[in-house]
């Protein structure tokens, strides 16, 4: 073992202690590398001391871009969308999606459902039917012993709006599962519903030790775990586009309506009997979720989790989105569950989480997941639509190309001469390396 790179205690250190066992540890250019990782504080001093609170150990900020998506007219209401994404094009191809339909209508979406779920797995060693029995009993205990708990939330409309008991035994010797669903307005509920399950699981091992309960013995009751579920399919929203066949003429040059529409639904199609093309057709509806999802302070890996479960929800990864031509209509949506919030968390810590709902309107729960909805949709017609038009890789490689550029800190000169140059070649690292090598040799001898 290389003892120089473990320590104890390091979580102790100060932000500063922490980046100089680092660099001493893991770096040659220690003092360039501590700059560096410095350059990234926040220059006020309270932000970062916010920013350091959401985690543990942190030396210093990750940043990402930070774009925004106008145009986007949902429900008549014209949004200006902001994106956290560190993948070039995606923007660009939202904005681009989102002009085109604005002249067709817009995004139409609907919110379907709310649900939360949360669970409490455990083992009972007693007779099944006496739990069974006894469960009624059971649930106006636990809704009882959780008011104190779920008092605000009902304030607000929200609380817990069931409680079932399922019996997995076929599944697992002496496993059974309490299964509560939660309203949560416009709160994720991560805390809300772990709390109440956390309590249901102390209430459940009180009333097995009591006696009266189940009979003169106690009974063994063995609780495995209590967490929220972050399958919520009854969390869901639509999201939809749809406008006569001919009115898509002109959406990508050269092709009539119907034959856009024809190559779009085919493509549309092949996403939901194959699983591999599903994958990356799902990816890029994640592109534009996860963006607006991390923009808001939200958290996009319980999101995608969701999301692929959904997907696969007919036993077999499948598209998200959907497509019919009939009666000369074109239609495309998706149906996507969104278990966000736009209170608490991160939503109302993270100063730009918060700057973002400022710019969506200060949209609830409800709303920003139309919105989320509404950009997924906009970013997978976008991706498609390039793939059966032209491809994907002319918008994309422009974007590399000036990647490659950046990373070998072109001029702007170098970069005009190197776009000039590449319009009608294969860029790569090491085409481009060479050919701005040649050019600088070539440089240097004029000079
Ligand atoms: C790239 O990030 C996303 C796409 O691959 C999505 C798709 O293929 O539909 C372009």
């Amino acid at each position: 073992m290389d003892s120089k790179r473990s320590i104890s205690g390091f979580s102790k250190l100060s932000k500063r202690g922490k980046i100089k066992w680092l660099v001493e540890n893991f770096f040659k250019d220690r003092e360039s590398v501590k700059r560096e990782l410095m350059s990234y504080w926040h220059s006020n001093e309270e932000q970062q001391k916010i920013l350091d609170g959401f985690s543990e150990n942190t030396i210093t900020n990750f940043a990402m871009p930070y774009g925004v998506a106008p145009n986007f007219l949902i429900n008549d209401k014209t949004y200006c969308i902001p994106m956290v994404i560190e993948e070039s094009s995606v923007v660009a191809a939202a904005s681009n999606a989102a002009k085109i339909w604005m002249k067709r209508g817009g995004f139409k979406t609907t919110v379907l459902g709310t649900e939360k779920i949360g669970q409490v797995h455990f083992l009972w060693k007693g007779d099944s039917a006496v739990l069974l029995d006894a469960f009624a009993h059971i649930k106006s205990d636990l809704l009882r012993e959780a008011e104190p708990i779920t008092a605000n939330m009902v304030k607000r409309g929200g609380g817990i709006t069931d409680i079932s008991l399922i019996d997995l035994t076929q599944e697992m010797d002496q496993l059974f599962q309490l299964k509560a669903s939660f309203e949560t307005c416009d709160s994720m509920g991560a805390n809300f519903i772990n709390s109440v399950l956390e309590l249901f699981s102390t209430r459940l091992k009180a009333l097995a030790a009591d006696g009266e309960l189940f009979g003169d013995q106690p009974q063994e009751l063995e609780v495995i775990m209590s967490i929220l579920s972050n399958y919520t399919p009854d969390c869901l929203v639509r999201a939809e586009l749809s406008c006569p066949i001919q009115d898509l003429a002109g959406v990508a040059k050269g092709m009539s309506g119907e034959e856009f529409a024809h190559r779009f639904h085919a493509a549309v199609q092949i996403a939901e009997i194959d699983s591999y093309r599903a994958t990356t057709h799902n990816k890029g509806i994640f592109n534009g979720i996860d963006a607006v999802v991390l923009a808001t302070g939200n958290d996009f890996r319980a999101i995608e989790s969701c999301g692929h479960t959904y997907a696969a929800r007919e036993g077999r990864y499948a598209s998200l989105s959907h497509c019919t031509l009939t009666d000369g209509t074109f239609r495309f949506w998706i149906d996507i569950p969104l278990a966000i919030g736009t209170v608490g968390g991160l939503t109302s810590l993270h100063p730009m989480a918060k700057r973002s709902l400022e710019l969506l309107g200060n949209p609830n729960a409800e709303e920003l997941m139309q919105i989320i909805a509404a950009t997924g949709l906009a970013q997978n017609f976008a991706a498609v639509k390039s793939l059966v038009t032209v491809g994907i890789q002319q918008g994309h490689m422009k974007m590399h190309l000036m990647n490659i550029l950046h990373q070998l800190e072109a001029t702007e000169k170098e970069m005009k001469a190197a776009v000039a140059y590449f319009n009608d070649k294969i860029i790569s690292f090491a085409s481009v390396r060479q050919y701005l090598d040649d050019l600088r040799t070539d440089q240097t001898i004029v000079a």
